[in-house]
C-alpha cells in the first residue's frame, strides 16, 4: 500500500460538506474487490495483490443513462469490478462554474456521496484542463478588468480552494492539470488565463501551489494523453520539457497520469496490432520515473479504427494490444499506481462520439472491457492476465 493511500484510510467516514444521511436510500457500505458475477475475481480485487486499484470512470444524470451512476446496471457493474471512481464530467469547469461567482456541485456531489455510500475511493479529475475548448465560455470571454494578473489568480485560486475544500477529506489522488500542450503546435497551450497571467508556465505553477497549500498530503497529478505509438514522440518530449521544468521550478507535482487511451489506427504486420514504440516509451516513463514522478493509468481505452469489423477477431486484437501495454507498464510495478479506464462499457465509452476514433466502416469502438450488453470481452481477461502475472 502507498504511503498517500494509507494515509487515506481514516476518511471515508466523514467528508466536507456532504454525509451519507443526505444520500437518500443509500446502500448499505459494502466491501469492494470481491467476486464478480461469473465467479470472475473482480479486476480490483487482482489489482490490490500488486497494492494498487482499479477503477473507471463515472457519469451522473438524472435520466439513468450510459455512465451514470443513476444508471442501475453501470452503477452494478462498476461496484463489481472497480475500487476507485472517476468523474468523467462532473468535475470539469464547465460542470461546475456555470458564471464567474457561482459553482454547480450538484452532479459532482452525487458521484462523491455515491462514493462514501460503497466504500469506493474517488479521484479528482480536474481542477484545470487548460484548453479553451475546454473552458466554459464566459472564462474564454472574460474581462480581466485593470490588473488582469491578479485577477486571473484570484480566480484560479478561488476555484481550486473551492473545490478542493468540499472534497478534499474524500480524495487522496487529484488531476490538477490537464493536457497544457498543444501536440500539434509543439508549445504550451495559451488560453484567457496564460495571457491574464503572462504565460501557460505561470498558471500552471500557480495551480499546483494553491492545490498543494489545500491539500498537504494528496497526490497532485498532471494528466495528458502522451501515449506509446509511435507518432506521439514528440508529445512524449514536450511533456518530458514540462516535468523537468516543474521539477526545477520547485512546483509541487508528484505524479504523472498516463491518460493510455492507446490507438490502434495503422497495422504493424510484425505484431498484427498498432504500431508501438516499446523503447521509446521504456526511455520515457524511464525519465519520467528517474525525476521522482509516480506514474498512474488514468483514462484506459482502445481505439480501433485499423482493425477489422468482425467482432471476434477484432476484440481478440484489441486484448492482444491491451496486453502488450499493461505488461510493459507493469514492468514499473514499484511506480505505478492506481489504474482507472475511462468507462467500463462500450455503448457508453466516449470514443463512440470523439470523431477521431470513429471507425471507417462506421460500426460501434469496441474499445472497454465490456460490450453493450455487459458481457465481458476478451480486453476484460488480458487485463485480468497482466495484473495477475
Ligand atoms: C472527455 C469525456 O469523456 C467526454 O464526455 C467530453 O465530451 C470530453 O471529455 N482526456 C481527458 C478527459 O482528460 O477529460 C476526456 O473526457 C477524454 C480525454
Amino acid at each position: 500500500m502507498r504511503d498517500w493511500q494509507a494515509s487515506r484510510r481514516g476518511v471515508l467516514a466523514g467528508m466536507g460538506g456532504l454525509s451519507l444521511t443526505a444520500c437518500a436510500g443509500a446502500p448499505a457500505v459494502l466491501p469492494v474487490g470481491g467476486p464478480v458475477a461469473g465467479g470472475n475475481t473482480s479486476l480490483d480485487a487482482i489489482a490490490r495483490r500488486g497494492g494498487r486499484r482499479f477503477g473507471t470512470a463515472v457519469a451522473w444524470n438524472e435520466a439513468g443513462t450510459g455512465m451514470s451512476l443513476s444508471n442501475p446496471d453501470y452503477a452494478a457493474l462498476v461496484r463489481s469490478e472497480c475500487g476507485i471512481i472517476v468523474p468523467e464530467n462532473e468535475m470539469k469547469w464547465q460542470a461546475l462554474r456555470p458564471s464567474p461567482d457561482a459553482y454547480d456541485f450538484s452532479a459532482m456531489d452525487e458521484i462523491a456521496r455515491w462514493a462514501l455510500a460503497h466504500a469506493m475511493e474517488l479521484r479528482a479529475h480536474v481542477l484545470l484542463w487548460h484548453r479553451p475548448e475546454w473552458f466554459p465560455d464566459w472564462l474564454n470571454s472574460y474581462d480581466f478588468g485593470a490588473n488582469p494578473v491578479r485577477e486571473a489568480e484570484r480566480l484560479l485560486v478561488d476555484h481550486i480552494a473551492t473545490v478542493t475544500a468540499r472534497y478534499g477529506d474524500q480524495i487522496a489522488s487529484w488531476d490538477v492539470v490537464n493536457e497544457a500542450i498543444d501536440h500539434q503546435r509543439r508549445a504550451p497551450i495559451e488560453t484567457s488565463l496564460s495571457r491574464a497571467m503572462g504565460n501557460p508556465e505561470a498558471v500552471i505553477d500557480l495551480a499546483f501551489h494553491a492545490a498543494r497549500e489545500r491539500l498537504p498530503d494528496a497526490q497532485l497529478v498532471y494528466n495528458d494523453y502522451m501515449s506509446w505509438e509511435p507518432a506521439h514522440a514528440g508529445h512524449c518530449a514536450d511533456v518530458l520539457r514540462l516535468l523537468e521544468g516543474m521539477k526545477k521550478r520547485g512546483v509541487p507535482c508528484d505524479a504523472l497520469g498516463i491518460q493510455s487511451h492507446i490507438e490502434i489506427f495503422e497495422i504493424d504486420p510484425a505484431t498484427g496490432v498498432g504500431p508501438y514504440d516499446e523503447a521509446g516509451w521504456r526511455r520515457f516513463l524511464d525519465d519520467v520515473t528517474g525525476m521522482g514522478y509516480r506514474l498512474l493509468i488514468t483514462e484506459f481505452d482502445v481505439k480501433d479504427a485499423a482493425l477489422p469489423g468482425d467482432i471476434a477477431l477484432r476484440d481478440a486484437k484489441v486484448a492482444d494490444y491491451t496486453r502488450r501495454y499493461f505488461d510493459l507498464m507493469l514492468e514499473y510495478d514499484d511506480h505505478l499506481d492506481d489504474i482507472l479506464a475511462w468507462g467500463m462499457v462500450d455503448a457508453s465509452n466516449w470514443l463512440q462520439y470523439f470523431e477521431p476514433a470513429a471507425r471507417p466502416d462506421g460500426l460501434e469502438v469496441r474499445g472497454t472491457p465490456y460490450d453493450s450488453k455487459y458481457r465481458t470481452k476478451p480486453m476484460r481477461d488480458a487485463i485480468a492476465a497482466a495484473l495477475q502475472a
